[in-house]
């Protein structure tokens, strides 16, 4: 790996090997998403305790400072809606020179395996690498899970590692049990997503979970910024993936946050 790409990646996952990127790129196919109807307000305070901001690129020229000194996880692959026929008919959306100029740490694009479009992702997984490899821009690779698609080791372990094959610099993926697996058979970072929005403490038990079986950390959207108390949340699930809090202790710090 060139100075450029890991010097980008370490923007991400910093010295410990931890990351907490905040997710808000849900909006490419589900619109105005509950908590994101007006994302730059919603994520303004939220900046600070985040190492990284995921989302896509007319949210990032709209809504998010410049002069802010934040990491961006460019979303670049889209094409379908929650209404259309197939969630995994995707492509690429973003050149990689307006990535560039966009100033991008990394790139984001979801492959979905055993899908009805799982050639046509793949590939646009590996045209992506070859042209962010180009310039030093390490790509995330979305493991994107179809609505019938279940989420076990088996499953997730065979998308991770096909990400990893295809050349992805990392790789987002969901917790499940014999999450161990998917690590150990995954060369490259894991970041897991936190899904649908549960209580409070549930989502840090995610995180706790995540960050104890091997994972890098986590690349939380909902559970953040649908939380009762998003700034709050945010710097809890910091505290798991940064200081090892517990999640009781985790959970505590959420409570004392909240009442400020
Ligand atoms: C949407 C995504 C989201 O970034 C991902 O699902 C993380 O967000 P959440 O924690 O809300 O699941 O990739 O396709």
């Amino acid at each position: 790996m060139d100075w450029g790409m890991r010097n980008r990646l370490s923007r991400i996952i910093r010295r410990d090997g931890r990351t907490v990127m905040l997710a808000v790129d849900h909006g490419y196919f589900l619109g105005p998403t509950t908590g994101l109807e007006n994302l730059g307000k919603t994520i303004r305070p939220l900046l600070r305790y985040a190492d990284a901001l995921m989302l896509t690129r007319g949210m990032l020229r709209t809504q998010v400072d410049p002069g802010f000194d934040i990491p961006i996880v460019l979303r670049v692959s889209g094409g379908n809606s929650i209404v259309g026929k197939e969630l995994s008919n995707e492509e690429i959306t973003v050149s990689i020179r307006d990535a560039i100029r966009l100033n991008v740490a990394a790139v984001a694009l979801s492959i979905y395996i055993g899908a009805e479009y799982e050639h046509q992702t793949i590939m646009a997984l590996a045209e992506l690498i070859n042209q962010a490899e180009e310039f030093g821009i390490p790509v995330l690779a979305v493991t994107a899970v179809g609505r019938e698609m279940e989420r076990d080791a088996k499953y997730l372990s065979l998308c991770c590692r096909i990400a990893a094959e295809t050349g992805a610099h990392f790789v987002k993926t969901y917790l499940c049990e014999g999450f161990e697996r998917v690590v150990e058979t995954c060369p490259i970072p894991i970041v897991v997503a936190g899904g649908k929005k549960i209580p409070e403490k549930e989502a840090l038990a995610l995180a706790y979970k995540a960050v104890s079986k091997g994972a890098a950390g986590v690349d939380m959207g909902r559970n953040i910024f649908q939380s009762e108390n998003p700034k709050a949340m945010i710097q809890a699930v910091r505290a798991i993936v940064h200081k090892n809090f517990t999640v009781d202790e985790a959970y505590e710090l959420y409570l004392k946050k909240s009442k400020k």
